[in-house]
């Protein structure tokens, strides 16, 4: 099938929920991706945060093909033999407690939330989340998400959540009532513009849920697995939330999310409360062990940290060449660039007719997410592309 061929497919049959770019991606290894015309990209935005080993890692395919010649799915009315390998590994990198698997960071989201509701016993049922946070697109985490656009024509929305300035304790203290159950924030804002919570606040917030008895609940959809330079980007704080919610690069290109809660609030959601047919199919949970595996192996988490030094400082001398680069910001292989234009998207696509793939947030914010994997010649090689197209505008 040609492109125009696909496209048609598209037209005709899939709904226009997402804008496009006009390119078919058929192939994909490490940070390439192949297009249906053969043309190869440098993929530094995998699968939205997905591939974050890469495409097709090794590992993943591994573990994969080893479960496949075994069982794909059992339910979870019975046992299997790959879930609560995943489910102690998640353990043993976050804190005590246990974990519960869905599909996707909604799901797990939603999780977070009836968590939270049953938390509060009817008493307290009040979630407060961030302004420019996203927490996906189900009902109660478009209510979750502190953008209105989400929103636009879905009301009457859920009750019980209220939204506050990110990054301003002052703000979460006036928000608290004794209705409060949980407060739930991203510890990095991805769609928000990549917007890392500072330290102080972070510690203020875990301190103020610790005396309130609200939950504290991360939402690790996007800064998952090794982005941030630790495996779990709330250990850069030096808190421990009640829950933490995960998808994405988790299930290293497959399909899964996982809400963890902690020891202390392990009975919160008993047998009947909650449940998700596909959630910690062995299938999905051999692909995520292999995530794990490779990150441990390769010694990604200092992969991270090293190429995210070195990216950022190479972006910043980007921006001492070109006044529309404003400040990079991020953690690990986390960065946005703050561009001077007021709409920078068509950036993000002259980057794609280079042969880099990008994404464009909250209109001027070039989010950027390579593979944590990354080497320093990829790097070099997307500033190069990134130059060349900054030089036309
Ligand atoms: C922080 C965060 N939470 C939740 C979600 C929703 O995840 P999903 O699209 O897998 O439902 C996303 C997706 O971008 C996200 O970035």
């Amino acid at each position: 099938m040609n492109f125009n061929e696909i496209k048609k497919l598209y037209d005709d049959y899939v709904l226009s929920t997402y804008t496009r770019q006009d390119l078919c991606l058929v192939k994909g290894q490490g940070t390439w991706v192949e297009d249906v015309l053969g043309k190869k990209y440098l993929d530094f935005f995998p699968g939205w945060a997905v591939s974050g080993i890469g495409h097709c890692h090794p590992k993943v395919a591994e573990k994969v093909t080893h479960q496949l010649g075994r069982i794909l799915h059992v339910s979870n009315n019975f046992y299997n033999d790959v879930q609560p390998l995943l489910a102690k590994k998640i353990i043993e990198y976050s804190f005590p407690g246990k974990v519960f698997f869905s599909n996707s960071g909604a799901e797990a989201n939603e999780g977070a939330i009836k968590l939270a509701r049953r938390y509060g016993q009817g008493k307290k049922y009040e979630v407060i989340t961030m302004e420019k946070s996203f927490h996906g697109r189900t009902l109660a985490t478009l209510t979750a998400t502190g953008q209105d656009k989400v929103k636009e024509g879905f009301l009457p929305l859920p009750e019980g959540f209220k939204h506050i300035p990110f990054n301003n304790i002052d703000a979460v203290v006036n928000a608290v009532t004794d209705k409060t159950a949980a407060i739930m924030l991203e510890p990095i804002q991805g769609e928000g513009g990549i917007n890392v919570a500072e330290k102080e606040y972070m510690r203020s917030l875990y301190k103020l849920c610790q005396e309130k008895a609200i939950l504290l609940i991360v939402d690790e959809v996007q800064t998952c697995m090794g982005r941030t330079g630790k495996m779990f980007a709330y250990k850069h704080f030096g808190i421990e939330p009640d829950a933490m919610t995960l998808a994405k690069s988790l299930g290293g290109g497959f399909p899964i999310g996982a809400l963890v809660v902690a020891e202390k609030h392990k009975d919160v959601l008993g047998a009947g409360s909650h449940a998700s047919t596909f959630g910690g199919s062995p299938i999905i949970s051999a692909a995520a062990l292999g995530v794990f595996e490779a990150i441990e192996e390769e010694s990604l988490l200092e992969n991270t940290n090293k190429m995210g030094a070195y990216f950022v400082g190479k972006l910043n001398n980007l921006r001492n060449k070109n006044k529309v680069v404003g400040r990079v910001k991020g953690m690990g292989l986390m960065i946005g660039v703050e561009m001077e234009l007021e709409d920078a998207s068509s950036l993000a696509v002259e980057c794609m007719k280079e042969g880099l793939l990008i994404n464009c947030t909250q209109k001027n914010i070039l989010r950027i997410m390579p593979p944590i994997n990354v080497t320093k010649e990829e790097i070099d090689l997307a500033i190069e592309k990134i130059s060349k197209v900054l030089e036309t505008v």
